[in-house]
């Protein structure tokens, strides 16, 4: 293996991804895994060179006190116990930050001899004989959504197992516009991926017509996504494996065995048991930003690996109400003039996200001296750093008026543009 690691075992601590962060910042690979840890899974993991019993308010478990497993004493690898305080522990943190960081670098370096050997080229090296050890000369099968984790999870294991890898993207009509094109161009035609291109927009459409819920219309998208994907994965034959673009982030939200779930997450769990898929997580140890570096490595376009987040229904929850055809368009058409315009004033990457909507309602408007009755546009744009609280990107007055000239200019059916004023709260950063 390529790099040496640090394992903290979760023993009730609130601080686990901190720490992670704090030793990988340090240049050491580490990773997160459960107090009762077994000799054969310690084993299994490469390069272990010490450990850290990470223990803190969560310890007691169902009025139990959990403790490490006698596997951790019996590896012979160098142990350090450390404790965090509960609620309001982030005061203490960060009082007792340095203090606490000294003793970590001084087991990290000095007991353990630990290198300094955590890159992205070696993260992969070791992943790519991981995978192969793990999938032999079998098959798995990847839903290729084009986000940036599911393209990192294909560009990591095209690299690893070539046309062992079965990708499946599923175009269900409510991706940005060049999205679908892009994910054909990138993976086939440039990294020869084996890709299934799925063109199921009438079915979703079809499935979406009428339904002017916001929470329905999700549903409808998730559940329908499932079922083209199921039924993809059971014309295929002899597949063993479904890989996932689970990053660590959904791992803890959706609990560990001293954290209940915060909310269950749409990487974990989804197909049918009878399915039977083996998974293949490549990415399960890594936080957002080091994905990215992950994808930059494998030698993925910037377009692809920072887009701002997207929603898993996507325009679907941008074309309000009850979704047609005619609108739906107008929101991507907009969305694509925002998208350059911004990316043009050199804000890509600089605004958090920023997107389009299109109400049901339409206003009058006037064009070559003829009356219309047509849609708006509401343009969004906002900075957060965690979604749960947001503000309003304060964008130029004349880009906003360029925006608006092309938009009334270029799309069908629009003949009017507005700009969200509202942070979150009171407003949601979606409108729906
Ligand atoms: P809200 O609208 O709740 O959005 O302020 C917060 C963040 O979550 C994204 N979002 C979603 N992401 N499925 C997703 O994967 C969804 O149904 C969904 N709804 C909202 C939203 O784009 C923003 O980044």
């Amino acid at each position: 293996m390529k790099q040496d690691m640090i394992l903290i075992l979760d023993l009730g601590s609130e601080e686990n991804a901190r720490l992670a962060r704090e030793i990988r910042a340090m240049g050491v690979y580490t990773e997160i895994h459960p107090h009762d840890i077994t000799a054969v899974e310690l084993a299994a993991l490469p390069g272990v060179k010490g450990i850290v019993l990470n223990g803190g308010p969560n310890r007691v478990v169902d009025g139990v006190s959990i403790d490490a497993g006698a596997a951790v004493y019996e590896s012979g690898l160098p142990v350090l116990a450390v404790n965090h305080p509960g609620h309001g522990g982030l005061a203490a943190w960060s009082e007792n930050a340095a203090e606490r960081e000294a003793q970590i670098r001084e087991f990290v370096f000095d007991t353990c001899h630990a290198e300094k050997n955590w890159n992205m080229e070696n993260f992969i090296a070791d992943q790519i004989e991981l995978v192969r050890r793990q999938v032999g000369d079998r098959k798995v099968l990847l839903a290729l959504s084009g986000g940036v984790d599911s393209s990192v999870v294909a560009a990591l294991l095209i690299k690893a197992i070539g046309k062992q890898l079965t990708c499946v993207h599923v175009n269900h009509g409510l991706l940005r516009k060049g999205e679908p094109e892009q994910v054909v161009q990138v993976f086939r035609d440039e990294m020869d991926a084996n890709l299934i291109y799925v063109d199921a927009v009438d079915r979703f459409l079809d499935k979406l017509a009428g339904v002017a819920d916001p929470e329905q219309k999700r549903k409808i998208i998730g559940a329908e996504f499932i079922r083209v994907f199921e039924e993809q994965a059971r014309k295929l034959e002899g597949i063993e494996f479904l890989a996932q673009g689970t990053i660590y982030p959904d791992i803890i939200e959706s609990g560990t065995k001293t954290v209940k779930a915060v909310k269950s997450h749409h990487n974990v769990g989804g197909l049918p048991e009878d399915l039977n898929f083996e998974l293949v997580e490549p990415l399960k140890m890594l936080f957002k930003d080091e994905v990215r570096a992950c994808g930059v490595a494998l030698g993925l376009p910037d377009s692809m690996v920072y887009r701002q987040p997207f929603p898993g229904p996507g325009l679907g929850v941008r074309c309000l109400g009850a979704i047609t055809r005619e609108r739906l368009e107008a929101v991507r058409e907009s969305d694509a003039i925002l998208r350059e315009e911004f990316a043009a004033a050199g804000l890509e990457g600089k605004v958090w996200q920023y997107f389009t909507v299109v109400p049901y309602f339409k206003s009058v408007g006037v064009h070559d001296n003829a009356r219309t009755f047509d849609w708006p546009v509401i343009l969004r744009a906002v900075n957060t750093v965690d979604a749960m609280t947001a503000t309003v990107e304060d964008v130029p007055f004349a880009l906003l008026q360029k925006i608006t000239a092309r938009i009334t200019a270029e799309v069908k059916g629009v003949n009017r543009v507005l700009y969200d004023l509202t942070p979150k709260p009171t407003g949601t950063i979606e409108w729906e």
